[in-house]
């Protein structure tokens, strides 16, 4: 009696199992071949509720990678930590986009470490934004031989839409191309991206943004950009570009005192643009009136600076992927950048770089004009 009563909630509580498992598929659309598995494992994971909680809205389709082409591009040899910050700008952008990609496409992101490179690659992404990797398995081998490889992204700076790889089934899709250096990639995703970052720390002797404090940051970009092929940047363009901003910002933020962060890779060209400039040591003791500061700090704590601090950003060489992310992570998306339609950047002029894929249409596009004043394009 009791046995057969027992037998009975079985049948009924597999059935139950079953036809939740039909009608999560419809909803979802899960693949085939994952439809086993998540019977599987509804029968053998604790409570059925447990797993409800835990399925993501768009369980993935399987797994989506890339080739990480910057470090082969540009080796990982040198020392040089100004080198190494646009590295790291250039693996956030592939990383961020993959991990875009992946959700449109609602497949898992995923790495697969090819050689040693791959590992400082993925180390120097998370010392900034370290909940970014929590979202990828990482696969300690190279691309399985059955991947299905997909070239999209052929030039830097040009959205190539990821919506026409959607049909794909295989379980590893592996794309190789290349940077992935626009917002459309992931910019509906931005709440999250910068949940990625890591969390606050004392950034002493820089200033903080508060109800006090409006703090504009300006990334400058010089040494290895001076090359004539990019273009770096110019005091006669940013030294009106920030009395404009500030003029600007000021009108909208009353009282507060109007600081200003310099970071980039020339710290002696930085500390003499302007007259009392701080250069931030953690042994500096800061005097009350400095407006001015130099930042000492690691690119990473630059990033993460910029995402709790910067209440607004200026652009100075506009082609640089680290003034880009120091802008993207910005604390308020309120940022300014040189219009590189007016300057000689030679990825620009080859085509490479699309200016409505690469600058986020929220932010503000400034130039100087022919009289020399800073105009709004
Ligand atoms: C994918 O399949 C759907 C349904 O068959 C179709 O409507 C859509 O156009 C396909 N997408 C591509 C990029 O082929
Ligand atoms: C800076 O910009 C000014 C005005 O556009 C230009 O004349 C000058 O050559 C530039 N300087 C450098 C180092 O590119
Ligand atoms: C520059 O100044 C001249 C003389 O004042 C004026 O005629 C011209 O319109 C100005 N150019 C711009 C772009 O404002």
């Amino acid at each position: 009696m009791l046995h057969g009563k027992l037998v009975q909630v079985i049948v009924l509580l597999l059935l139950v199992l079953f036809l939740l498992n039909d009608q999560l598929e419809g909803r979802y659309q899960w693949g085939r071949r994952f439809r086993t598995n998540r019977i599987i494992s509804f029968l053998t994971e604790k409570t059925s509720s447990d797993i409800m909680h835990s399925t993501p809205k768009h369980p993935p389709k399987g797994y989506l990678s890339s080739k990480l082409a910057s470090s082969a591009r540009l080796g990982w040899k040198s020392k040089s930590s100004k080198k190494h910050e646009r590295i790291t700008a250039n693996h956030i952008f592939e990383l961020v986009s993959i991990y875009g990609i992946s959700k449109t496409l609602h497949r898992k992101p995923a790495i697969f470490i090819e050689d040693s490179k791959y590992h400082s690659l993925v180390n120097g992404v998370r010392k900034v934004m370290p909940g970014l990797l929590n979202e990828f398995q990482i696969f300690d081998r190279p691309v399985f031989p059955e991947a299905k490889n997909e070239l999209i992204s052929q030039k830097c700076c040009v959205f190539d839409n990821p919506s026409k790889l959607e049909n794909i089934t295989s379980k590893y899709l592996h794309l190789t191309g290349h940077f992935y250096q626009s917002w459309r990639y992931f910019d509906q995703h931005l709440s999250e991206i910068k949940s990625f970052v890591k969390p606050l720390l004392d950034f002493s002797p820089l200033p903080e943004s508060d109800e006090n404090n409006f703090i504009t940051c300006i990334h400058i970009r010089r040494t290895d950009f001076v090359d004539g092929q990019h273009h770096s940047s110019n005091v006669t363009f940013f030294k009106p570009a920030l009395e404009f901003i500030q003029s600007r910002e000021r009108e909208r933020n009353g009282r507060k005192n109007m600081l200003t962060v310099l970071m980039g890779d020339d710290p002696n060209f930085e500390a003499n643009i302007y007259e009392n400039t701080v250069i931030a040591d953690k042994r500096t003791e800061i005097k009350n009136a400095a407006e001015y500061f130099v930042s000492k700090n690691s690119p990473d704590n630059d990033l993460a600076f910029s995402r709790y601090h910067c209440d607004t950003v200026l652009i100075t060489a506009p082609s640089s992927t680290f003034g880009w992310w120091l802008g993207y992570l910005s604390k308020r998306q309120n940022v300014y950048y040189q219009d590189i339609r007016s300057t000689n950047d030679v990825n620009y002029k080859k085509g490479e770089l699309n200016p409505d894929d690469f600058f986020v249409p929220r932010w503000t596009s400034i130039k100087l004009d022919e009289n020399g004043t800073i105009v709004v394009v």
